[in-house]
This record gives structure tokens, sequence and C-alpha cells, in this order.
């Protein structure tokens, strides 16, 4: 799989050289490219950006550099358009579900603009040669698409085979079944007047298991009821439903609702 990122701070990417993403460029399961925008000016003061028409606070970026830097990393022999992702916070936002949508794509490109973003015909022009993403890392703004694109880059990469070494650890964490991580513990089995839940030290694996999927659920419940909101109640096994229940929670049509307003 294929990432090229293009940025005026081509530094701020040098973690990806780092842990497991950098490994696995190692490897040769992850191709990594970074790419300094300003390569791809044509003028002496190397510029990227101007002032919005219509006025307004900050800079846009100009559409040239872009287009010249996006044809640069087309391949003319591919099967499918790549994908281009713009991180912005005017995006669609980026969850679990669309890392696991980009993992499956062979080439994905990321625009990432600083100063009050990239000329919207940039976007559009960028339409007829890729799929064109824009993606927003959550509800708040950051100072360009760099610190968005590490996230995004990290997500996306651990779920290509091979680049986790256990790939059972993809399966257990969190957001891989619509809900939060149960906790988890280690030695000592009792630290600081703390003890480990014993169920945790009895060796019942299926008892482990009922508590681990209960923590879950009452974890989900306490910090993002959103997901508990979002989840399909049709697939739930009995025994979740009535933690559920105990937690304040009905089934209405195959959705989970509070119980004061199901009735
Ligand atoms: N650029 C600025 N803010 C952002 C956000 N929240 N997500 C992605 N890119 C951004």
């Amino acid at each position: 799989m294929r990432f090229d990122v293009f940025t005026i701070f081509p530094e701020y990417l040098a973690a990806l050289e780092l842990s497991l993403i950098g490994k696995a460029r190692g490897q040769g399961l992850l191709e990594v490219a970074v790419h300094d925008l300003r390569d791809f000016t044509t003028d002496r003061h190397r510029t990227v950006d101007d002032s919005p028409y219509g006025g307004g606070a900050g800079m846009v970026m100009k559409p040239e550099p872009w287009a010249q830097a996006l044809e640069s990393v087309l391949d003319p022999h591919a099967d499918a358009k790549p994908t281009l992702i713009v991180p912005s916070p005017a995006g669609e936002v980026f969850t679990q579900a669309l890392a696991h949508e980009f993992a499956a794509r062979q080439h994905l490109v990321f625009a990432c603009g600083r100063y009050e973003g990239i000329d919207e015909r940039v976007l559009d022009w960028a339409a007829d040669h890729y799929t064109v993403r824009p993606v927003s890392l959550g509800d708040y703004v950051l100072n360009g698409g760099e610190v968005a694109v590490l996230a995004m880059v990290e997500a996306i990469g651990r779920l290509v085979p091979g680049v986790v070494g256990n790939p059972e650890s993809l399966v257990e964490e969190s957001h891989a079944d619509g809900l939060l991580e149960y906790p988890v513990y280690t030695k000592p089995a009792a630290w600081r007047d703390r003890e480990v839940p014993e169920v945790l030290l009895s060796g019942n694996h299926g008892k482990i298991a009922k508590f681990r999927r209960e923590q879950q659920l009452r974890r989900t419940v306490a910090r993002r009821p959103d997901l508990i909101a979002a989840l399909d109640a049709g697939s739930l096994g009995k025994a979740d439903r009535n933690v559920l229940w105990e937690l304040g929670y009905a089934v209405v049509d195959r959705q989970l609702v509070k119980r004061e307003a199901a009735t």
C-alpha cells in the first residue's frame, strides 16, 4: 500500500519513521513518501498562499502548486483512481470504519492544508483524477492537516495485514465491534490497596469473557452513549440486553433507548 503526503512542513511527518509504521515501511509493507509542496512552485519565493477573494481573515493556498503536486503522483497505468484525503475540520469525521475502508485501497494521497484552507477549485479539479474525501479528525480546529495525517496514516496503516504482529489485538480493541475496549490489568495482583478483579485470576475463560463484555457495555454507556444508540440491538445476545436493561436501556425497534424515554 502506498501513501503520498503533501505538506509545507515535511519534518512534521518524521514520526512516521518510528515504531510499527516505521518498521512496516522498512519491511516494504507500507510505502510512505512525504513531499514538500513548495517543490511544486515556480516563483523565486516558493509562494503557496495568497489573500482570499471576497475578503476575510488569513490566507488561502494557491491552486497551481497543488495541481502540479497532485499530478506528480498519478500513475497512468493504475487500475483505479487513487483516493485523495484532504484533512479539514469541514470534512466527514474519521472513524474506525473509515480507517478500514481506506486500508482496502492501494494508493492514498494526503493534501495537508494550512492557513484558511486550499482553493476549492483544486478539489473540483482533483475529482477527475481522484476519489476526493475531505476528512476531519474531530470537532475541533488544528493549525493544519499534518497532525490529522499522522493519526490517519497510523490508524489505516496498522490495519494492513502484517503491520501489527498479532492480528488478534485488532479484534478486541475499542471500536472493533461498536463498543469501547474492556479495562486491562497486569501484575502485581494487588497494588496500592487496589486489587485486580478476582474473576481475571480464576482461569475460567467463560466467566472472564462474560466479565469483559459487561465491562465493555458499562464503559460505553458511561463514556460514549452515542455509540450505544448506534448499535443494532437485534444483533445483541440476551446477556448483553440484560446488562443494558440494568444500565437503563430498553430495546425499541432494534434500537437501544433510555428507559425513561421509551415509556
Ligand atoms: N485541519 C484543521 N483542523 C482539522 C481537523 N479537525 N481535522 C482534520 N484536519 C484539520
